[in-house]
C-alpha cells in the first residue's frame, strides 16, 4: 500500500478524532506557533483533513490566502467541505515536487508532516523554493518526538518506521536546503522548527 493510499484510507477516522472542541481548543493554543500575519499566503503542507483551515483563515483575514496541499485524496474531500465560503484552494500534490512557482508564499506550514518524507531533502528544498526571501516554513508536531516515534512503532505499514529527526538532523537539511536561519525545540510533548527563508 502507497502512503497516500494509506493516508486517504484514513482520513475519515483522522478528521474524527481531530474535531472534538478539546482537540480544536488545544490546536488553537499551538497554532501560536505558526506566526502568522493579516495578509499572508498560506501553504498547509500535507494539509490531511483541513483542520487548520478555519484558524489561518482568521489569522491572515480577507487579505490572506491560503493553498491546502496533500497527496491523499481522501484528505483532501474532506477539507473541501470545511471551506466553503472561504479563500481557500485544494491542490493534489506531493510535497517533495511542489506544483508552484518559485516565491510563492509567505508562510510554509507543515503539521505533522515531515516523519512521512521519503525524502527530507528535496522536501525542504521546495519549501525553500515556494517561500518569499525572509519567508517562513513551520515545522510542527504536538506530540513530542520520542512520543511520536512510539505511536508510529505502533501502526501499521506504510508509516510504521517514519520517525523525526534530531534537531542537528533537522538544522543541517535545513541549511543544506538554503534556508538562512532556524530555531528548533524538539523537548517532550512538542517539536517546532521555524525556518527562515
Ligand atoms: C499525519 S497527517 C497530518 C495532516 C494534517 N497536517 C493535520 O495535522 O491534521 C499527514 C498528512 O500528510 C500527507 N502527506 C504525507 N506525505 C506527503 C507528501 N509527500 N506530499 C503531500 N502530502 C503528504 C498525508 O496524506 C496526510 O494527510
Amino acid at each position: 500500500m502507497t502512503k497516500s493510499d494509506f493516508f486517504s484510507g484514513i482520513s475519515a477516522s483522522w478528521d474524527e478524532q481531530h474535531s472534538s472542541p478539546e482537540e480544536q481548543e488545544k490546536l488553537r493554543r499551538f497554532a501560536g506557533h505558526f506566526r502568522l500575519r493579516p495578509g499572508d499566503r498560506v501553504l498547509d503542507a500535507g494539509c490531511g483533513s483541513g483542520r487548520l483551515i478555519p484558524l489561518i483563515c482568521e489569522a491572515v483575514g480577507p487579505q490572506g490566502s491560503l493553498v491546502e496541499l496533500d497527496f491523499a485524496p481522501g484528505m483532501l474531500e474532506i477539507g473541501r467541505k470545511k471551506a466553503r465560503g472561504l479563500r481557500v484552494t485544494f491542490v493534489a500534490g506531493d510535497a517533495h515536487d511542489l506544483p508552484f512557482a518559485n516565491g510563492d508564499f509567505d508562510k510554509v506550514i507543515a503539521l505533522a508532516l515531515l516523519p512521512h518524507l521519503d525524502d527530507r531533502g528535496a522536501a525542504m528544498k521546495e519549501f525553500r523554493r515556494v517561500l518569499k526571501p525572509n519567508g517562513l516554513l513551520v515545522i510542527a508536531h504536538q506530540l513530542g518526538r520520542e512520543a511520536l516515534d512510539r505511536l508510529h512503532n505502533e501502526s501499521s505499514e506504510p508509516v510504521r518506521r517514519d520517525r523525526l529527526p534530531e534537531k542537528p538532523v533537522l538544522a543541517g537539511l535545513l541549511a543544506t536546503a538554503g534556508f538562512i536561519s532556524c530555531e528548533i525545540i524538539d523537548e517532550p510533548g512538542q517539536y517546532v522548527a521555524w525556518a527562515l527563508a
